[in-house]
């Protein structure tokens, strides 16, 4: 109990402290084409700083209550976020260069959700197949 309190106190002054570069990663590519127009479901800070309730109340509504609706599913999240690399294939989920990960890695956030749930988008990689074959 103490314990987790105590790693919450932590992880609020990391973000205060470190709430520049290292934590938003400004620095990183997000490989995310603005042209497209792509808009995340929330504005970016309000994301940045509440993205994980969203996902835990998705998680609720939807284990628990039964009720399964897009916009702050899991998939949605990786299917935008998580685009190719250099080389063509996605990167892991214990690469910086994953968008998730490249975060949590540099905020030492311990997120355990790719256990079970995909960290990569499945359509996407169909689709490149494809236009690879063309
Ligand atoms: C249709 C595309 C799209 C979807 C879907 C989407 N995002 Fe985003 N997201 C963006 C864009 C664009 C930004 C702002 C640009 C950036 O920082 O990458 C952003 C920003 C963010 C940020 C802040 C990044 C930072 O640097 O501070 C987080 C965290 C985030 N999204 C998480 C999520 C999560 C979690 C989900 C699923 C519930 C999700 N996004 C769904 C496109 C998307
Ligand atoms: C032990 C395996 C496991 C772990 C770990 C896990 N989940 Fe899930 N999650 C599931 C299963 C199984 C479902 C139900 C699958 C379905 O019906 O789509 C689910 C459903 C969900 C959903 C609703 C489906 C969607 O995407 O809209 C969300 C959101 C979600 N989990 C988020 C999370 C988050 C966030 C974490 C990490 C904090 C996490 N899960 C960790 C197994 C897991
Ligand atoms: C801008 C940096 C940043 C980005 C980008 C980011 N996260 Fe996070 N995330 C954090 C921080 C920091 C924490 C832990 C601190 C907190 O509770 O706010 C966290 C916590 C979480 C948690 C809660 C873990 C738990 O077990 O309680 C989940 C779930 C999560 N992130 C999912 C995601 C997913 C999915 C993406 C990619 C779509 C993502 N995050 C992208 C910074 C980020």
């Amino acid at each position: 109990m103490y314990k987790r309190i105590s790693l919450k106190i932590l992880l609020t002054f990391s973000l205060v402290f470190f709430s520049g570069a290292s934590i938003t990663h400004e620095n990183m590519p997000h490989n995310i084409d603005e042209s497209a127009g792509e808009k995340c479901v929330e504005p970016t800070d309000i994301m940045r700083a509440q993205h994980h309730i969203f996902l835990t109340q998705q998680s609720h509504d939807t284990v628990v209550k039964g009720i399964r609706t897009k916009k702050y599913s899991l998939n949605n999240c990786i299917n935008c976020h998580i685009k190719p690399v250099a080389d063509g294939t996605y990167p892991s989920v214990k690469s910086e260069e994953h968008f998730c990960s490249g975060c949590h890695i540099a905020a030492a956030a311990q997120v355990e959700c790719f256990d079970c749930h995909a960290s990569k988008p499945f359509k996407k990689v169909a689709k490149k197949i494809g236009s690879l074959e063309k």
